[in-house]
């Protein structure tokens, strides 16, 4: 095998009431990379397209760069040597905005770490993959979050119970729910949107978050979007970081008064999304939330599809 092209989804961190330990993944749009055999040992970034120039070709700069390193100095060391003079280039096709809220750091690791360790005869599994993945993260936001990584691999909810040690457990995939992902064109770096969080809670908001957090994973269980809709209430993070997305609080009224069971921020922002039973609702929440953008001159996007139960996906193998 000489090249391997992984495509890999956007994915809804936080979910509301779940910060940092639960995302989804989502169709369409998503990030797709190619890795081919080099001659010359080491990782190189050949090309990245769709970043208006926003990423470095540096290895040790770009997120997808730092964890297929990262995956490659582990095969060498637990297989002896075996991958010691193996050179792979790395090219990168940007469909994520950057700074979107839509996990587009992730979804470039993400593909380019399936694409290496199949390259490399597929040694460890897709769980394997995720501390790799997470190395990413470090480099794009200072914390080594898993809740967009996670699903962008595996497919579907992913919930991380515990950081140390890994805890990772896969949830099943609700088939009623259809998600609408708003994208306003606004960036708003994880890192800074991580920075107006308070360091504390009182007992009062912690004991509202984890009823909705645990009300959140029964309503995916039970496949019931009115109640994953009522858990989306967030007392803790939105609050905070409402205040950084200008059109949020409109956005997220004209959603539910459009029919959406629930509707909050994707991961750190400003991307929104809302969750509904329908398609056709989905689209009509879609629209609304655009038209919530619109009166304030802000244009968007917008992405309605079920959850991606399948997660990154090889496209193309040579
Ligand atoms: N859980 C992370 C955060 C996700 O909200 O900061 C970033 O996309």
């Amino acid at each position: 095998m000489r090249s391997v092209t992984v495509f890999a989804p956007a994915t809804v961190a936080n979910v509301g009431s779940a910060f940092d330990v639960l995302g989804f993944a989502v169709a369409a749009p998503g990030d797709t990379v190619t890795v081919r055999r080099s001659a010359t040992p080491g990782i190189s970034i050949s090309e990245i397209t769709g970043d208006n120039g926003l990423l470095s070709k540096e290895p040790s700069r770009n997120t997808a760069g730092v964890s297929v390193v990262a995956l490659l100095k582990h095969l060498q060391h637990r297989e002896s040597g075996r991958f010691s003079d193996i050179g792979l280039e790395i090219s990168l096709v940007k469909g994520l905005p950057i700074g979107s809220g839509l996990g587009s750091s992730s979804a470039s690791t993400v593909a380019a770490v399936v694409a290496a360790n199949e390259l490399c005869g597929a040694p460890l599994s897709r769980e394997e993959l995720l501390p790799f993945a997470m190395e990413g993260e470090r480099v794009a936001c200072g914390a080594g979050h898993a809740d967009n990584v996670a699903p962008a691999l595996l497919g579907g909810f992913v919930l991380i119970r515990s950081y140390e040690p890994l805890d990772v457990i896969h949830l099943p995939t609700p088939s009623h729910v259809w998600v609408t992902v708003l994208s306003p064109n606004l960036e708003l770096k994880t890192q800074d949107a991580r920075k107006v969080l308070k360091r504390s809670v009182s007992l009062e908001s912690a004991i509202s978050q984890w009823g909705n957090v645990a009300a959140l994973v029964a309503g995916i269980y039970k496949n019931d979007v009115g109640l994953m809709g009522r858990a989306l209430e967030d007392r803790i993070v939105e609050p905070e970081r409402a205040q950084l997305i200008p059109g949020y609080a409109a956005a997220k009224r004209a959603a539910i008064e459009a029919g959406a069971a629930g509707c909050s921020i994707s991961g750190s922002g400003p991307s929104v999304f809302a969750l509904t039973d329908c398609e056709k609702t989905a689209h009509r929440v879609g629209a609304a939330m655009k038209d919530a953008f619109a009166a304030l001159d802000i244009a968007s996007n917008s992405y309605v599809s079920q959850i991606n139960g399948t997660g990154a996906v090889v496209t193309h193998k040579e």
